[in-house]
């Protein structure tokens, strides 16, 4: 990872410099040369636009534009780092030195802007590279370091050094999920949560045999047709008042989805590689509290399985038991995260009886046609959840739009031969169908939200934040919603 450090100056030594430069042009320091140079180019400081200049002095200087002065926030601000940092990785630059005076009129701390640039930063230079083994050494990026200048050194790194862990977590997480299935499946990615209990966190792993003696008929089911062993894991954390029922968060984490039986087209199939990163969010969340050790009583509950067609698998029309003893008429064995998070989610209260629960699944193609990669679907039975959950996705540009849920569209998965069908007749309202499945398993309204990611999860274009791939979508959601909610 990059090493961030906060000076009160930039350093005399010809380095890459990155200024702030709003929409109205004018430079956070005198310097004749910029601002003739801001004049010819095509350069309008609107959002993480940026230009690269060479200075005569023999230095590069990076123009990231910030856009309208009074409308920067802390989460454009990280975006702001982020693109300073992309710009630095273009130039091939060793060292990079943000200068975080901020543009006139800007309402941001300077003690905080300074720490969310340096979180930023470190977010844009994330890379998955380990595969990679004829990278030339002229290819590899050369940024080592970013200082943040301009600022209160200690105070900053005081304000980092939590957003520091959280970022770590990110990384952690989109590490998870750029593994390909070969290497990341049930039992290695329990293997990684696992780790986590070095950093104070109770991390157990039920086997197939332990499910199967707690009837998860349901989770099972779909993992039937794997060689792989699916797994249930637990993660507890505790660093709230004691007594204070926890805050349960569930992750789908189907490790790859073919689709089983009603098995998925070739094309695009190698996403679903990608299928476990509603768990993956969960297990770097739970990772992200731990290491800000933060105030709140957590715990993290993740169902891993592998979606494979074979010999042994579901068919279409199986019926299976849940744990809370309701059946599922599996018409379709694509409809898989809604039978694994069933049973999760029905263990989660049985065992924990959290005081909220969200889960987050890569659940529905549909959610991507309603919403595309800009914003995640919130279902929920609870009005003041769904609005905490939308403050902090707000805050931290995760951004949640809430979608309808209601007893018509219940009615849509009732049943001849079972309690309950696992996709509805139609391919309407599909997210919301499968919200509802979810939904029968929550015990006496026990506050709940889901959030179907499959929009955005994985990333096709580099953003401020992240390059192509995966994007850790969640750490950064829930744990604001967290800090801002269960710390006081
Ligand atoms: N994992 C998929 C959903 C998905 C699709 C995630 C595309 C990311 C990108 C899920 O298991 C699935 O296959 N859902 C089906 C449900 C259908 C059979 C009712 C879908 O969305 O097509
Ligand atoms: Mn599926
Ligand atoms: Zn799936």
């Amino acid at each position: 990872m990059l090493s961030i450090s906060f000076a009160a100056k930039p350093a005399a030594k010809a380095t890459t410099r990155a200024l702030l430069v709003a929409d109205d042009l004018a430079l956070p320091e005198k310097d004749s040369f910029l601002a003739l140079a801001i004049k010819t180019a095509a350069f309008s400081g609107k959002k993480n636009e940026s230009i690269t200049l060479v200075h005569p002095q023999g230095h590069l200087v990076i123009l990231v534009g910030a856009g309208k002065a009074s409308a920067i926030t802390p989460a454009l601000l990280e975006e702001l780092g982020g693109t300073a940092v992309a710009a630095a990785l273009a130039a091939k630059s060793a060292t990079l030195d943000i200068t975080a005076t901020l543009p006139k009129g800007a309402k941001v701390d300077a003690t905080e802007a300074a720490a969310h640039l340096g979180f930023g930063a470190l977010l844009r230079s994330y890379r998955f590279d380990k595969y990679r083994t004829k990278d030339k050494p002229e290819d590899k990026p050369k940024l080592k370091t970013v200082t943040i200048s301009g600022v209160a050194p200690d105070k900053a790194k005081k304000a980092f050094a939590p957003l520091q862990g959280v970022a770590e977590s990110i990384a952690f997480t989109r590490d998870l999920v750029s593994e390909p299935a070969n290497i990341l499946y049930p039992a290695t990615l329990a293997a990684e949560a696992r780790k986590l209990a070095k950093l104070g966190i109770k991390v157990e792993v039920l086997g197939e045999a332990e499910m199967k003696k707690l009837g998860m008929g349901s989770l099972l089911g779909v993992g039937q047709g794997s060689v792989r062993e699916s797994q249930l894991v637990v993660m507890q954390y505790y660093g709230g008042k004691k007594g204070t029922k926890p805050v349960a968060l569930v992750g789908k984490g189907v490790t790859f989805d073919t689709g089983g039986i009603s098995i998925k087209p070739a094309a695009g199939m190698e996403e679903m590689k990608w299928d476990m990163g509603g768990s993956a969010a969960v297990i770097g969340t739970m990772r992200a509290l731990a290491a800000r050790g933060a105030k709140v009583n957590a715990v993290g509950l993740v169902g891993l399985v592998e979606n494979m067609p074979d010999g042994n698998a579901q068919r279409p029309g199986d019926v299976v038991t849940s744990m809370s003893g309701q059946t599922i008429e599996v018409l379709n064995t694509d409809a898989e995260g809604r039978l694994v998070l069933a049973d999760v989610l029905w263990y989660c209260q049985e065992r924990f009886k959290p005081q909220c629960i969200v889960d987050l699944a890569t659940l529905t193609g549909a959610i991507i046609i309603s919403l595309g990669s800009h914003k995640a679907g919130l279902f929920s039975n609870h009005d003041g959840l769904s609005a905490a959950l939308t403050e902090a996705g707000d805050a931290t540009g995760e951004k949640l739009w809430r979608m309808p849920m209601g007893d018509e569209y219940d009615a849509m998965i009732n049943c001849d031969i079972a309690d309950m069908k696992n996709i509805s007749d139609g391919r309407e309202a599909g997210s919301t169908t499968a919200a509802q499945f979810l939904q029968r398993f929550i015990q006496n309204n026990t506050p709940w939200a889901h959030l179907d990611i499959a929009g955005v999860a994985w990333s096709k274009k580099a953003t401020p934040l992240c390059p192509r791939g995966a994007v850790g979508w969640g750490v950064r959601l829930l744990n604001q919603w967290i800090a801002r909610n269960y710390e006081k």
